[in-house]
């Protein structure tokens, strides 16, 4: 498998409004100007941990709680986000570029927060993605919202484990 180590990786999450507003197509469109690789994507329901451990630099702000039940899917009626990792040269500025500032009342009015993001009566910013602030928290978010085997590229080392689960399998 490749590793070009030199590249960079993002997670990108759709979050629940984009999903609700029919965004994802849009969204991906607007990513694929970055002519990076899209090397994971899956749909993901977000448990109240995931979403904790997500955004556990933002767990001593008010705004906590409304950023988990955000992320949850729980203000949109909308139980699920799609997760991928884009990979290739500084793909951390290129993606939030496109996405645009956090709070999408400043964001570039061409930006996909710019143009598809709010902020709600509750205060909280909805906008509509989520992109890696910088390489060490992409690294800690992949790991956390991927398995290595979900990557088609060796990002980060891993190793292979035995274990016997219980899974699911078709009938
Ligand atoms: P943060 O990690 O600071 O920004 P970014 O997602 O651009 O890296 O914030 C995480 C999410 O928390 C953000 O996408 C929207 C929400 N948020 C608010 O609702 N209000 C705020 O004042 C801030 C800073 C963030």
């Amino acid at each position: 498998m490749p590793n070009k180590s030199a590249d960079q990786a993002t997670l990108i999450v759709i979050k629940p409004d984009g999903l609700k507003k029919s965004l994802t197509g849009n969204i991906l469109t607007r990513l694929s100007e970055t002519k990076l690789e899209i090397v994971a994507a899956k749909m993901v329901r977000v448990s109240r941990e995931l979403a904790a451990e997500h955004y556990r630099h933002l767990q001593d702000k008010p705004f906590f709680e409304d950023v988990l039940r955000y992320l949850m899917g729980e203000f949109h009626d909308r139980y699920k986000v799609m997760a991928l990792i884009y990979w290739g040269e500084n793909a951390i500025t290129k993606c939030r570029s496109l996405a645009g500032a956090t709070n999408p009342e400043e964001a570039d009015s061409v930006s996909i927060r710019g143009s598809y993001g709010r902020i709600t009566t509750r205060g909280v910013y909805e906008n509509v993605v989520h992109v890696s602030a910088n390489p060490e928290d992409a690294q800690r978010e992949i790991k956390l919202w991927f398995n290595p085997d979900e990557v088609i590229v060796d990002l980060y080392p891993s190793k292979k484990v035995v274990e016997t689960v219980e899974k699911r399998e078709w009938v």
